[in-house]
């Protein structure tokens, strides 16, 4: 039998259709625009998601029996705000998950209601990116649409409505609207109360795992996939990616060093840190996660690279890197502002502490660290909630590099784990897929079977213990500069 996973990213969608052992057959990419109307607005056309798709989705399948196809799933790019009318027609374009207009609506929501009240119906706080302070926004500045609204839903659902015909979305990316109760898995009356919307209004709620219908006659005849393909909920692409990487269970983590940076730690039990700093949510695993984002991670290290120093070979830059936990210089990785744990827009990448014997591999070498101290950040706010990590997995640009993953495995103190898959939220997607389908028992199961570790770096004490004096001067360097930060902008 046959699986398709589907990525719906930012810039494209990337297909993935995996036999019933785990091995990729064919992997195909379709790219879509991505518009900024104003400084700070992201939108794109569900339209231009779905065409993108059924091309792709051909393209994909030309080769093989058709008839071996059961089951179809999504990984998506999460928060982007999709609203559809009474004849379940696009009113606008979405309003996505990097969009940044709705700072008013966050402070009303996060001081004016309050923080502490947002998050104990959401279990989080309210973030620009996410899509209750999105509908707040069309309903202040563009009633006219908000008035059509008759239904709402996710980037990825409004693929799995085209070809099903069915309103539904999962737990996961509900988590990340701040109108859903994570603890319950409820939307929140309280939230939609707020937001002047009616749950009837809301897509229906799955686990990722579940199957939400087949395939309806039009969806068969675009794709010409068969009419009783499984289309399975699927789920937001940073809990579809860690069950591509096989993080799941309880207490497993994933870092990703991509563009920006995550970590992603399972758990068995809901929790949410009392300042909100860990996004709470839910996991396509049937329970929940943690997750601190940091929006500049493998970008930082790319910036230094290709635009100051001017050189594209990253390994000979990291070559003469050999002292870790001995640089005096520090390196603040918020390029793009930052999101956990500081959640400010105003922060600023800074380098410090360099004297007149700094070299350039120092400064190189404070970026790597810089980027795995913020990363620690995220941990340390896991770890205040008990949650005990000994070993993470890592994937994005970034752990290709061994230096990298070494400073991280010593800044963290935790063996970092390398595993067979790089393909995550595809490749995730295709595995929920094979667990609606009924292939395996659960998606616990599924991933022990299909995941392994290929490679693991061990931390050294004696690094370790150098890297916990110098993560005492980095935590103390934004609360230093956050005030300056604030002022740069104004
Ligand atoms: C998760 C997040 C991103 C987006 C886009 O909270 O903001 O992963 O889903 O990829």
């Amino acid at each position: 039998m046959l699986y398709i996973g589907v990525d719906l990213g930012t810039s494209s969608v990337k297909m993935l259709l995996m036999d019933e052992e785990g091995n990729i057959k064919s992997i195909v990419t379709r790219e879509y625009p991505l518009y900024f109307p104003k400084p700070g607005w992201s939108e794109q056309n569900p339209e231009d998601w779905y065409s993108a798709f059924v091309d792709g989705i051909k393209e994909l399948t030309k080769d093989c029996n058709k008839d071996e196809i059961e089951g179809i799933s999504f990984s998506g790019q999460m928060h982007g705000m999709v609203i559809l009318d009474e004849n379940d027609n696009v009113i606008r374009p979405a309003i996505l998950w990097n969009d940044g207009r709705t700072q008013a609506e966050c402070d009303y929501l996060n001081f004016e209601i309050g923080r502490e009240k947002i998050s104990s119906y959401t279990a989080n706080m309210a973030l620009t990116g996410f899509t209750a302070p999105k509908l707040l926004w069309v309903r202040k500045h563009e009633p006219d649409n908000f008035a059509k609204i008759k239904k709402v839903m996710l980037p990825k659902d409004y693929l799995a409505y085209k070809l099903s015909g069915v309103h539904c979305t999962d737990v996961s990316d509900a988590s990340g609207m701040l109108l859903f109760d994570v603890k319950n898995k409820r939307w929140s009356k309280e939230m939609l109360d707020i937001c002047g919307l009616k749950e009837e209004q809301m897509a229906k709620i799955h686990e990722s795992y579940q199957v939400v219908g087949t395939l309806t006659k039009k969806a068969a005849e675009e794709t010409g996939l068969p009419e009783r393909v499984k289309v399975i909920a699927g789920g937001g692409d940073q809990a579809v990616a860690a069950v591509g990487t096989g993080t799941v269970g309880a207490g497993k983590c994933n870092i990703s060093l991509g563009t920006s940076g995550v970590v992603f730690i399972s758990s068995q039990e809901f929790a949410v840190d009392d300042k909100n700093a860990l996004h709470a949510f839910c996991h396509a695993d049937g329970k929940y996660h943690f997750m601190g984002v940091m929006l500049s991670a493998a970008a930082c290290n790319k910036w230094w690279m290709d635009e100051i120093i001017g050189t594209k070979d990253y390994a000979g830059e990291q070559k003469n890197i050999t002292k870790l936990g001995e640089n005096n210089v520090f390196f603040l990785p918020y390029l793009m502002g930052e999101r956990t744990p500081h959640n400010n827009p105003n922060a600023r990448g800074t380098f410090i502490g360099m004297t007149m014997d700094t070299t350039r591999a120092d400064m190189t070498q404070a970026v790597l660290e810089g980027v795995a101290f913020a990363l620690r950040d995220s941990f340390e706010i896991a770890k205040s909630l008990g949650v005990k990590i000994e070993r993470t997995r890592i994937n994005g640009g970034g752990a290709k590099s061994p230096l990298w993953c070494k400073i991280v495995a010593n800044v963290l103190n935790v063996k970092v784990d390398k595993i067979n898959s790089e393909e995550g939220p595809a490749f995730g997607a295709a595995i929920l897929a094979a667990v609606g389908c009924g292939k395996y028992s659960s998606v616990e199961e599924a991933t022990e079977k299909l995941i392994k570790v290929i490679d693991t770096t061990e931390q050294d004490p004696e690094i370790v213990e150098r890297y916990n004096k110098k993560y005492e001067i980095f935590k103390q360097l934004y609360p230093s500069l956050k005030d300056m930060f604030d002022k740069m902008v104004e």
